[in-house]
């Protein structure tokens, strides 16, 4: 591999790779704004200017290619002094708003003033505001706090494949804004509040709730379709306030698609039964009860009794073997049948929902449930009287003829009214597991809150349920 020399540490480096990435593998930081590994480069805001032996001039570090023998120097006094001009420069019309700002505590404007800018402002001129437009019900858009690095542009261009954010104007008065003003129309906008390097664009779903160093942060999988996407759960006090989109070239890249992003407010929905719950005999719909009484009124409905077990396709590989492994122990021919999107029933089925990252299956684990060797659900399936339907939370329910229905999993009241009990379970940000996406990738859904109300694994339910209410 060729190699060379950042700030006297030697490094290797793959042919075409710039400057920002090989230096960042060797732990030299060089500022950016409008450098974003996801998109093409523009070598617009030159803060990342640095010098490289035998050129006279700072070169930018985003778009230049490393070289065989090539020394680069990040923290000499030409280097140091563009930054602190371009800080300057980029912060004459910033308005002095971090304290209201949703994206203080995670802004490149703002860190990158700390590490790089200088304490002091020659500016005296009354600074440029604008009017900002509605961009529709995800971004919040205020253009004071612009600093034109185009990122947005660029990500409606390249990646959301629309021309909806545009500049227009010249020199002072440049505007950032949509195509004749416009509501933002791509189902993937949420990333233009991921990747703007200032409070510019932010979440609307986000605004005002939370200080981001408050937030405790969980890696792992989205449910929301067959692709997986990597994303980021932020929580505090047990309580989800944010979903964002983590790198993983092989499966999402840098992105997530705004179902996936907001996907989670099921979890603290008020109308998710998170107590047991049944209906007697006469009652007309659900009320919570105990977990002895509940498990109780499973048995009771199920005993002696044609039985079908319906596995969602949004629960983990663990789960999944558990049912199987309970359904053959205790409902000898009983039949295990998976359901999820009712036009997707298999993976030859699945497939690109749109050319960015989308996929048919709405639900997560559709290859995993195959790979278990269960079968798809037949909606005219007529050979039960009993099905007990187990559900992760995202996972269509299917239509049942004639059966009494009994729910282990995430439901919201107004889905179950007719079931003869539920008994709930945990969400895909309650629990650990391994799901299979379209690609084959085993990943993996790590907690990131502690269960809510009552709700308790499925291996602990089966556990309680099948040992006659005493655990083992
Ligand atoms: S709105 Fe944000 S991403 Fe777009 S140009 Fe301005 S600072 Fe850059
Ligand atoms: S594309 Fe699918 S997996 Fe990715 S964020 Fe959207 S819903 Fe989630
Ligand atoms: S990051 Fe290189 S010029 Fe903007």
């Amino acid at each position: 591999m060729p190699k060379c020399i950042i700030d006297g540490r030697e490094a290797e480096f793959k042919p075409g790779e710039n400057i920002i990435e090989v230096a960042k593998r060797v732990g030299v930081e060089i500022p950016v704004f409008c450098y974003h590994p996801g998109l093409t480069v523009v070598a617009q805001c030159r803060m990342c200017a640095v010098e490289i032996e035998k050129n006279p001039k700072l070169q930018t570090a985003c778009s230049t290619p490393a070289a065989e023998g090539m020394v680069v120097h990040t923290t000499t006094p030409k280097v140091v002094q563009n930054q602190k001009a371009i800080m300057e420069f980029l912060l004459i019309n910033h308005p002095l708003d971090c304290p209201i700002c949703d994206k203080s505590g995670e802004c490149d404007l703002q860190d990158n003033s700390y590490k790089f800018g200088s304490p002091y402002s020659r500016y005296t001129e009354e600074r440029r505001t604008y009017l900002d437009l509605d961009m529709g019900p995800v971004i919040k858009k205020n253009m004071n706090r612009c600093i034109h690095c185009t990122r947005c542009i660029r990500f409606g261009d390249e990646i959301a494949g629309i021309h909806e954010m545009v500049a227009v104007k010249r020199g002072n008065w440049t505007e950032i804004t949509t195509l004749n003003s416009k509501e933002l129309t791509t189902e993937y906008a949420g990333n233009y509040a991921d990747i703007c390097p200032t409070g510019s664009l932010t979440l609307k779903d986000f605004r005002f709730k939370k200080r981001s160093w408050f937030l405790k942060k969980t890696a792992t999988v989205c449910e929301g379709c067959s692709r997986g996407c990597n994303i980021e759960v932020q929580e505090d006090g047990n309580t989800i306030y944010r979903c964002i989109a983590r790198e993983n070239l092989e499966v999402n890249k840098y992105w997530i698609c705004d179902e996936g992003r907001f996907n989670y407010h099921y979890v603290h929905d008020s109308a998710r039964v998170l107590e047991p719950a049944t209906k007697g005999a006469t009652a007309a719909s659900l009320t919570s009860t105990t977990w002895e009484q509940g498990l109780e009124v499973a048995r009771n409905v199920s005993a002696g009794k044609k039985v079908v077990f319906l596995v969602g396709s949004d629960l983990t590989l663990e789960e999944g073997q558990q049912i199987l492994d309970f359904a053959k122990s205790k409902y000898t021919s009983a039949p295990v049948y998976h359901f999820g999107t009712p036009t997707v029933k298999t993976t030859q089925e699945d497939g690109e929902a749109d050319p960015i990252l989308k996929m048919k299956s709405k639900t997560s684990n559709l290859n995993g449930m195959e790979k278990l060797g269960i079968k798809p659900f037949d909606p005219s399936f007529t050979g039960a009287e009993v099905a007990i339907v187990f559900r992760g939370g995202r996972a269509k329910l299917p239509e049942l003829k004639s059966m009494k229905r009994i729910g282990v999993g995430v439901f919201n009241l107004p889905q179950v009214e007719s079931y003869e009990a539920i008994l709930p379970s945990l969400s895909f940000v309650e629990k650990s597991g391994t799901i299979i996406n379209f690609q084959g990738k085993e990943q993996k859904l790590k907690p990131a809150i502690r269960p809510l109300g009552q709700s308790k694994a499925i291996a602990e339910i089966l556990m309680v349920w099948a040992n006659g209410g005493k655990k083992a």
